[in-house]
């Protein structure tokens, strides 16, 4: 199984692009994952979602639709998901209902220096993920409060609860996808 890993963060040092590559290495065996970048996707404009889309979307379509999974980890900013990320979404969803998107396998986690973890962004994300059809991993919300405390400056997961949990929920995730959409 390949999957394929977004962050919505394009920070250097961004806690869930931490979180997401934490999850990549705690994949089971014959599981594998790419991690893009969605920093050079352009400010969507139906305009340019004709035939000569650009090379970045095009790019990332490709890499979505050859996934068997998502793997998406959000920051919450301002109590919603960002800005980048929902424009991302929205240029993957076109042709509406029938987008790489559609019933795709997604799970979705999000790490904050708040209190209550990105849950708020979660809510919004899978929204944005009904509205394309895609299947939200129908798990609790994967949450990373305080996230500077459990991970290093250089992004090692240094916290063993959240060690546990994640490979746990890895797994799980990986057992749901197999016995929901193995063909
Ligand atoms: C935040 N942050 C934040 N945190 C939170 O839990 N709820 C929120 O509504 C917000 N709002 C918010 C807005 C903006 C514009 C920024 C820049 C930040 C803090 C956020 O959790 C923190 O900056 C994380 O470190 C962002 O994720 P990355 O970049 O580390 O992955």
């Amino acid at each position: 199984m390949k999957l394929l890993a977004i962050s919505g963060s394009l920070r250097k040092g961004s806690l869930n692009t931490h979180l997401v590559q934490a999850a990549i290495q705690a994949l089971p065996n014959g599981v594998t994952a790419d991690l893009v970048s969605i920093a050079d996707i352009p400010v969507y404009n139906e305009d340019l979602d004709g035939e000569d889309k650009p090379d970045a979307v095009v790019r990332l379509k490709e890499a979505v639709a050859a996934a068997d999974a998502l793997l998406i980890a959000t920051p919450e900013y301002n109590y919603a998901l960002p800005g980048g990320l929902k424009n991302t979404l929205d240029w993957l969803s076109r042709p509406a209902f029938k987008s790489v998107l559609a019933h795709k396998p997604a799970a979705i986690m999000s790490a904050s220096k708040g209190p209550t973890g990105g849950a708020r962004a979660q809510g919004q994300l899978k929204l944005v993920l009904a509205a394309v059809l895609a299947e939200a991993y129908p798990a609790p919300e994967f949450i990373v409060p305080q996230a500077q405390q459990s991970f290093t400056e250089d992004g090692v997961l240094t916290d063993d609860n959240v060690k546990t949990r994640l490979q746990r929920f890895v797994t799980d995730y990986i057992a749901w996808v197999e016995a929901r959409f193995s063909r």
